[in-house]
């Protein structure tokens, strides 16, 4: 498995540390007892999940809606489908999204359109990683972001390349050879 990796980009401690930020951020975004859903997007997003919750000093549900977008390669196809969509209603809730990486945009933009219309009381978005030079979609603004990254493929702590490399406990770099 390490002999896919090109290099370490963000090894566990700094992970560990921004998550807690982040968690301390979101809370301060809300008034205290606010109910948060926390609505996970599967698959790479459950590690982020679980420590971020955590970190989060408010009360939480979570919530789960796998979309697709990219079958087994690295590059996004710009069409987004719900392969499973969330179990609650979220009509008056205040719902926090979780993304691992933001890439051009458009799983993010296609799910934050689909829950607008289910009515919740507030909507907003947070993502480990960010490649921001890979943005095609400009509507979409994310509130809350761990790290920006370069446009490489990553992988780890959640994050996958053909659904392997999930159970990482950094972000790496794939070598291009390992995907090719
Ligand atoms: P977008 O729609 O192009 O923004 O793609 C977002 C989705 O693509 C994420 O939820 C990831 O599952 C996946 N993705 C994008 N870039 C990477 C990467 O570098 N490594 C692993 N998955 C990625
Ligand atoms: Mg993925």
């Amino acid at each position: 498995m390490e002999q896919d990796l090109k290099k370490i980009l963000i090894d566990e401690k700094q992970i560990m540390e921004r998550v807690q930020e982040l968690g301390r951020e979101i809370s301060s975004q809300y008034p205290p007892e606010t109910d948060l859903i926390m609505v996970c997007i599967l698959r790479g997003a459950v590690v982020f999940l679980s420590d971020l919750a955590r970190s989060i000093d408010r009360p939480v549900t979570f919530d789960f809606m796998e979309v697709s977008s990219y079958g087994e390669g690295t590059e996004s196809t710009g069409v987004v489908r719900i392969i499973k969509d969330l179990g609650e209603n979220i009509q008056g809730r205040h719902v926090l999204i979780v993304e691992d990486i933001i890439d051009t945009g458009q799983t993010l933009k296609y799910v934050v359109d689909v829950l607008k219309t289910r009515k919740p009381a507030s909507i907003k978005t947070v993502t480990l990683l960010d490649k921001p030079e890979r943005r095609v979609t400009k509507q979409i603004k994310v509130d809350f972001n761990g790290f920006e990254v370069p446009d490489e493929f990553v992988v780890g702590y959640g994050l996958d390349y053909a659904q392997k490399y999930r159970n990482l406990p950094y972000i790496a770099v794939l070598k291009p050879e390992a995907y090719s």
